[in-house]
């Protein structure tokens, strides 16, 4: 074999192992802070607490963060921070612009919304070939998210799905065996309203549609049936509602950085208010059905939209969901209405979903049509071997 083809075929084959992705992380001579991207971080020893990475000799970024000392952070990037690992891989210098960031007790960078960070003095540098091996010895670590690592395997990114999902959906057997025993009487409620009900279930970091029961008048596909949207606000407000502070916080967190202060505040008492009342309550169709429609062609994967770009619809929709006062004396377009279903341990195990009629209604009707939705959930926790928690309407603070 050629050297070419020996390069050729070590990059297809080690190609085929998946690797984490981390930006090292320093802080310049002159202050500016200093990234590189890598797949080659790995734990090394326990005792001492040791990890590496693997820098290729010729980098710039290597040769700065050498030069200005011996500490690092390894920051492990989220599967929503591909931006960040682009931006660092790619950018010469300023890698850290527009990417949150603060300082470490060892005067390292640490990045925001990461899954965890790593911060090391350096104790030994190996030579390897065209690369060297730096060995760090930890400092101070700490997880900073739930969320999952962003991964890198044959020269794309992805995130992990653990096996159970991926060979038939285990967490959507559980589902669909709730659902199934919510929809006689969620087919109650769409019968009596004359409406759509659809039945929505938390699955990892995503809101499933599950069910639905009645007649759609309002929906952008010829079925909701099958849905994902992300579970961030507004949206899945009634998890967040009985969740505990961690889910809340997860929640509220999802906004991301490109949230306003108003999308954030507005959002930030959403749960509180819905604990109060019982109920979601989403306002305004058009605004719905362009979230609905966007999010339709994501999940189809049609080409051209992204989840970022839906993500971004979301975010606008919030001042449609949960307003501190809904008028007793206007008339309303009521897109949706969310009620808890519980499970055994008082944990929301569904919402059911009731959908307004196309056109405006009075309150009054809203407040029946809730009284209905809460009713049926009620029943349904009943079906589902649930039990309604005690403290159903109070705030979670009390
Ligand atoms: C997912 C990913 C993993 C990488 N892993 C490494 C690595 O382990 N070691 C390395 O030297 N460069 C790695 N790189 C390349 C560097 O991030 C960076 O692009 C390179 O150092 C650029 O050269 P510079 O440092 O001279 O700017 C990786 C890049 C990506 C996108």
């Amino acid at each position: 074999m050629t050297a070419d083809t020996v390069a050729a075929k070590f990059r297809q084959v080690l190609g085929q192992y998946p690797t984490g992705v981390v930006v090292v992380t320093a802080q310049g001579t002159d202050g500016t802070p200093i990234g590189m991207t890598v797949g080659t971080f790995s734990s090394v020893s326990l005792d001492p607490p040791l990890v590496a990475f693997m820098p290729q000799k010729s980098s710039s970024s290597w040769a700065s963060i050498r030069a200005a000392g011996d500490h690092f952070c390894a920051n492990i990037i989220g599967e929503e921070q591909e931006d960040v690992c682009r931006q660092v891989a790619t950018r010469k210098v300023d890698k850290l612009d527009g990417i949150r960031w603060r300082l470490s007790d060892h005067n390292t960078p640490i990045i925001e919304d990461t899954v965890a960070y790593i911060d090391c003095v350096i104790v030994a540098v190996h030579d390897a070939g065209d690369h060297e091996i730096v060995i760090g010895r930890v400092l101070d670590l700490d997880v900073v998210s739930q969320t999952n690592p962003l991964l890198f395997f044959r020269g794309g990114y992805g995130s992990f799905i653990p096996r159970s999902l991926a060979a038939g959906g285990a967490d959507l057997y559980e589902q669909l065996r709730l659902v199934d025993l919510a929809r006689p009487h969620m087919e109650w409620l769409a019968g009596t309203c004359d409406t759509e009900v659809t039945a929505i279930s938390l699955v990892r970091d995503e809101l499933v549609l599950t069910a639905a029961a009645g007649r759609a008048q309002t929906a952008q596909a010829p079925t909701r049936v099958g849905q994902r949207v992300p579970f961030m606000p507004p949206l899945g407000g009634v998890f967040a509602a009985w969740g505990d502070d961690s889910l809340r916080e997860t929640w509220l967190g999802r906004l991301g950085p490109d949230a306003t202060p108003e999308q954030i505040d507005a959002q930030r008492g959403a749960p509180d208010r819905i604990r109060a009342c019982g109920y979601s309550i989403a306002l305004g169709h058009t605004r719905g059905e362009r979230l609905e429609s966007l999010s339709t062609r994501v999940n189809l994967k049609e080409p051209g939209v992204s989840a970022e770009a839906l993500k971004t619809v979301i975010r606008e929709v919030t001042g449609g969901y949960n307003a501190e006062d809904v008028s007793d004396t206007e008339q309303h377009e009521l897109r949706s209405l969310s009620a808890p279903v519980f499970g055994p341990d008082g944990r929301v195990v569904l919402t059911l979903t009731l959908w307004g009629p196309p056109g405006t209604i009075p309150k009054t009707r809203i407040d029946e049509l809730a009284q209905l939705l809460i009713g049926t959930a009620a029943a349904a926790t009943t079906a589902v071997g649930g039990a309604v928690p005690r403290a159903r309407f109070a705030a979670a603070a009390l």
